[in-house]
C-alpha cells in the first residue's frame, strides 16, 4: 500500500468522520441498549463493497473484509455505548435524549473505526489477510459488551487485536503508548456484619456490629501495606459504610464496600482471600457473623511488546516520533482486556486537549467536549496499523 495515498486519503475522510461521530453524539444510547447506534453504523457501512455484517450480540455489529491475498487476521474494536448523564454543552449537536450523553468519547471510536472500515474497503484488493471490525455494545457498564462478544466466538482465529481510547489526559497530536500492563484491574467487595441489635445503654447484651466493623476496616489496610510486595502496584479502599438509624439504638448490622485496583492477575486473586480471613477473623473474635461477596470487574489491558513497537513505528512514521508519548498505566478500567485472552493486543491513547477550545475537562464528566481534530490522529493511527499489518510488504 502507498502510504502517502492513503495518509491523504484518510485526510480526506476528516469530515465525514466528523459528521458520523456528531450524529452519533447527538443520539447517544446507553449500554446494552444501542438499538438505533447499531442500525446507523450497519447503514452507513453495508453497501461499500466487500464488507461482510453480522450481528452475534442484541446490539453492537462486526464487520468483516477479506483481502485479496491470503495473510493473517486482525481485529479492532471500538466501543459504542453512551453514559446515563445528561449532559451541559451548548453544542449544535448537543444529546437529543435527557440523561444520556457520549460522555467519554466512545462516538468518536465508533466513527474513527467506520473510517478505517471506508477505506479497507477501497482497498481491500490489496490487503493481506482478513480485518475484523468489532464495533462493541456496552463498555461501561460490567459485566460489559465485550466479553458477550467473546463468548459468541468473534475472536475466533484472530491474530492480533488493537483497540484505542480518546483521552482529554493528553495533548491533540500525541498519543499515549505503553508496553505492558495499560489499564488496572476493577474490583469490588461488599462486607455484611451481622450482630445483635439492643439498647445502646446495654451493649452486654448485644453484639455491637460498628465496632466490629470498625476493626474490619481498620484491619483491611494491612492487605496491601503488610501482604502484597510494593513493587506490585495495588489499591483497596472503602468507599461506603452504612449502619444505624439512631443515637440510642446498637443497630442489628453494617456493611462496608469498596473497590480494589490491581495491575497483576497474581496479586488480583490474593486480594479477595486476605480481605476476607480478615473480615471473617474479626467478627468471629467479636462474636458477629460475617458475610463477604467479592465481585470481579474488568481484567487488566497488557499491550504486547512487540505489537506496541510496531505501532510505535507506524506513528513515527505517519505523525513523526514527536507524538509518541510513553505513558505510565491509566486507572480507569476497560473491557477490551475480556477480548485479549487468546491473542496478543495493543491498545492506545489518543490525545484530544486542547485547553483553548475547552476540550480539557475529565471524561465522564457533564461539560466533555471532544478536540474533533483528535479524530484526524486517531483514524491516522487506526490506517497506519492497517498498511503496517495487512498492507503486505
Ligand atoms: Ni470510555
Amino acid at each position: 500500500m502507498n502510504i502517502q495515498a492513503l495518509k491523504q486519503e484518510t485526510d480526506q475522510l476528516f469530515p465525514q468522520i466528523v459528521q458520523w461521530r456528531r450524529h452519533l453524539h447527538r443520539h447517544p444510547e446507553l449500554s446494552f441498549q444501542e438499538t438505533a447506534t447499531t442500525a446507523y453504523i450497519e447503514a452507513q457501512l453495508k453497501d461499500l463493497p466487500g464488507v461482510e455484517l453480522s450481528r452475534p450480540t442484541k446490539t453492537g455489529l462486526v464487520v468483516r473484509i477479506k483481502g485479496g491475498h491470503p495473510g493473517r487476521r486482525v481485529a479492532f474494536r471500538a466501543d459504542i455505548d453512551a453514559l446515563p448523564i445528561t449532559e451541559c454543552n451548548d453544542l449544535e449537536f448537543v444529546s437529543d435524549t435527557p440523561g444520556v450523553m457520549h460522555a467519554c468519547g466512545h462516538d468518536g471510536h465508533t466513527a474513527m473505526q467506520m473510517a478505517l472500515v471506508t477505506l479497507a474497503s477501497r482497498h481491500r484488493e490489496e490487503l493481506w489477510g482478513e480485518l475484523v471490525c468489532i464495533f462493541q455494545h456496552a463498555e461501561e457498564l460490567p459485566p460489559g459488551g465485550a466479553a458477550e462478544l467473546y463468548e459468541a466466538g468473534v475472536m475466533e482465529g484472530v491474530d492480533e487485536l488493537y483497540g484505542c481510547h480518546l483521552s482529554s489526559n493528553f495533548p491533540t497530536g500525541t498519543f499515549g503508548v505503553r508496553a505492558g500492563a495499560l489499564t488496572a484491574a476493577t474490583d469490588r467487595f461488599d462486607i455484611k456484619v451481622l450482630g445483635k441489635g439492643g439498647h445502646s445503654s446495654m451493649p452486654e447484651l448485644c453484639v455491637d456490629p460498628i465496632v466490629t466493623g470498625a476493626e474490619i476496616i481498620t484491619g483491611l489496610q494491612t492487605v496491601i501495606a503488610r501482604n502484597i510486595r510494593a513493587l506490585d502496584p495495588a489499591v483497596l479502599t472503602v468507599c461506603q459504610v452504612s449502619a444505624g438509624d439512631a443515637y440510642n439504638i446498637i443497630p442489628q448490622e453494617m456493611t462496608i464496600t469498596g473497590s480494589v485496583r490491581t495491575f497483576s492477575e497474581q496479586v488480583r486473586r490474593e486480594i479477595p482471600v486476605l480481605a476476607e480471613r480478615i473480615a471473617r477473623g474479626v467478627c468471629a473474635a467479636n462474636g458477629a457473623d460475617c458475610a463477604f461477596s467479592y465481585e470481579y470487574g474488568y481484567a487488566t489491558v497488557v499491550n504486547d511488546e512487540a505489537l506496541t513497537r510496531g505501532v510505535e513505528e507506524g506513528l513515527a512514521g505517519w505523525f513523526g516520533p514527536e507524538s509518541i508519548l510513553h505513558i505510565e498505566p491509566v486507572m480507569p478500567g476497560e473491557d477490551f482486556s475480556a477480548l485479549q485472552k487468546d491473542c496478543p493486543a495493543c491498545f492506545v491513547e489518543i490525545g484530544t486537549r486542547d485547553a483553548a477550545k475547552g476540550t480539557d475537562k475529565p471524561h465522564h464528566n457533564p461539560a466533555y467536549r471532544m478536540d474533533e481534530e483528535g479524530l484526524r490522529f486517531g483514524a491516522g493511527l487506526l490506517a497506519s496499523i492497517l498498511a503496517a499489518r495487512l498492507g503486505g510488504k
